[in-house]
């Protein structure tokens, strides 16, 4: 999809459809002008169609010639008191799966209501570029009818003053969204062939870009660090771990992004059953997000060292699996009995953890499909937030909201420490009730953290749907790349 910003007066744009923003309130009003090219008629039919401009309503009619454009297209945004980018963002989503789906090739999009230009521009260009990429995304490489017809051009119209502002957003939605479905497609991506190793070599593929680069650790390397924990995970494939380091050089000032990276997990011996397995190609998503990311550093400039961080494995049952009651010594020296081999996810960023705290950096981040129960304390939208340092979420949150992604903060319990204390060793992997999972599982990751300024983000409901909403089909959501690329945007220490 092509975005270009013109100064061009809505009847004189050549192309498919010319669309409005319109509120429940003024609508009427505000197409009063409009309204007088086609001798009154336009809201005569709209109203006559029962059109009110709700939320997500999108009418079309015909111009018969009146103007360059062969439609009008009202895109209802609801009532303007609740309307908020969070708002547009989905507007924007509908209106790119409707033009799609009518197969349009060109629209322009008329942004002087008031009711869009009350809303800075840049934040205007690139919301509207998020919600129309993100909504217009599918994953259709393996239908044998996998033709799609998504927009061609896309023209925003707007004042001279507004212009470049409008543009800027537009090249910084564009970069978003890009980064977003970069993520979307690996996660997708069956486990038959998002295989550990397949995952590294996207992850090379990324050392093309200016100021990035990119290690692979093999099996060897991981032992010589003592990753134990990682590799009782990786035990029971038949494919190698892989340890992917990524660096963007910045800045004198460092911050450590993690990712959980199951490329499958069912269960290992403690075997989930087959509906729960069925989307676990997901578990993988937060390593997506670190790739996401950095995909978009070199453009993006921000202005310090990051550094990704990614243990991918699977997690199989097999002869060699690890065994319910196995216990493991992680990189930082601590033992962990490993009760269930389901909650594996703990493991791999134990050893993750442990190593991102020796690059001491001003604080580490971790994005981890890691509990079931925080999907039930937060339902599918929401990301629960932990943190052990008060700035940190606060920026998270902030840089969330204006990614459009949900996160909450939810507590590090330190009465619920006790749950996660071992009986033969240090600390057990499930905690001795199974109440408050999302929190004993973040109380373990803090084991590993040595105090350093942390947030881990369980994105287990939000990171995959299970069903349509309007930026994100069904599928992998690409939840974090925005926030986290937000957050390193304007991060200040
Ligand atoms: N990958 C799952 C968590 C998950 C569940 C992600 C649903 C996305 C959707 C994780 O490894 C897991 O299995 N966790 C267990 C932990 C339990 C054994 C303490 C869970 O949530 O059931
Ligand atoms: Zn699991
Ligand atoms: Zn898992």
């Amino acid at each position: 999809m092509k975005y270009s910003v013109k100064t061009t007066k809505w009847n004189k744009f050549v192309g498919d459809g010319i669309v409005f923003f319109v509120d429940c309130k003024n609508w009427e009003k505000e197409l009063l002008e409009i309204d007088r090219e086609f001798d009154k008629q336009l809201i005569k039919t709209a109203k006559a169609d029962n059109f009110t401009a709700g939320e997500g309503a999108i009418y079309t009619l015909p111009t018969y010639g009146k103007i360059e454009a062969t439609f009008i297209v009202l895109v209802g945004i609801g009532a303007a008191k609740d309307f908020d980018l969070y708002t547009l963002r989905k507007v924007a989503a509908l209106l790119s799966k409707y033009a799609r789906n009518l197969k349009k090739e060109t629209l322009a999009l008329d942004l002087s209501f008031e009711i869009i230009a009350r809303f800075a521009p840049q934040d205007v260009g690139r919301t509207i570029v998020e919600g129309m990429n993100l909504g217009g995304y599918s994953f259709s490489k393996y239908k044998k009818n996998n033709e799609v017809h998504p927009l061609k051009q896309v023209v925003l119209l707007t004042n001279a003053a507004r212009l470049g502002h409008l543009a800027n957003g537009i090249a910084e939605g564009a970069l978003l969204a890009d980064a977003t479905v970069y993520a979307r497609d690996l996660i997708n991506e069956p486990a038959q062939t998002m295989t550990p190793a397949y995952l590294a070599a996207q992850a090379k593929q990324l050392a093309k870009l200016p100021g990035i680069t990119v290690q692979i650790l093999e099996k060897k390397e991981i032992e010589k660090l003592g990753m134990n924990a990682f590799l009782s995970v990786a035990q029971g494939s038949s494919l190698p771990p892989k340890f992917i380091k990524l660096e963007y050089k910045g800045g004198r000032k460092k911050v450590v992004i993690v990712g959980k990276a199951i490329t499958f997990d069912t269960g290992g011996h403690s075997l989930k059953d087959a509906k729960n397995m069925e989307t676990m190609k997901l578990d993988m998503a937060g390593g997506a997000a670190i790739l996401g990311v950095f995909s978009a550093l070199s453009k993006l400039k921000p202005k310090m060292t990051v550094v990704g961080l990614i243990a991918a494995c699977e997690n199989m049952v097999g002869p060699n699996a690890t065994k319910p009651g196995d216990i493991v010594r992680a990189m930082n020296g601590t033992s962990i009995e490993v009760l269930n081999t389901d909650a594996e996810g703990r493991l791999t960023l134990a050893d993750v953890l442990s190593y991102a705290v020796q690059e001491k950096p001003e604080a580490i981040v971790d994005l981890a499909t890691l509990t079931g129960a925080c999907v039930v304390a937060l339902g599918e939208d929401i990301a629960g937030l932990f943190a052990n340092d008060q700035k940190l979420t606060h920026a998270l949150i902030k840089s969330g909201e204006a990614a459009g992604e949900k996160l909450w903060p939810m507590p590090l319990e330190k009465e619920y420490r006790d749950l996660i204390k071992g009986d033969i060793a240090d600390l057990r992997n499930i905690a001795k009730n199974r109440y408050g999972g999302a929190v004993t599982a973040a109380l373990f990751l803090e084991e590993f953290v040595a105090g350093i300024p942390w947030a881990h983000a369980d994105i287990a409901g939000p990171a995959f749907v299970e069903k349509e909403t309007p930026v994100v089909p069904k599928g992998a959501s690409g939840f974090g790349v925005r926030t986290l690329l937000e957050w390193l945007k304007n991060i200040d220490f």
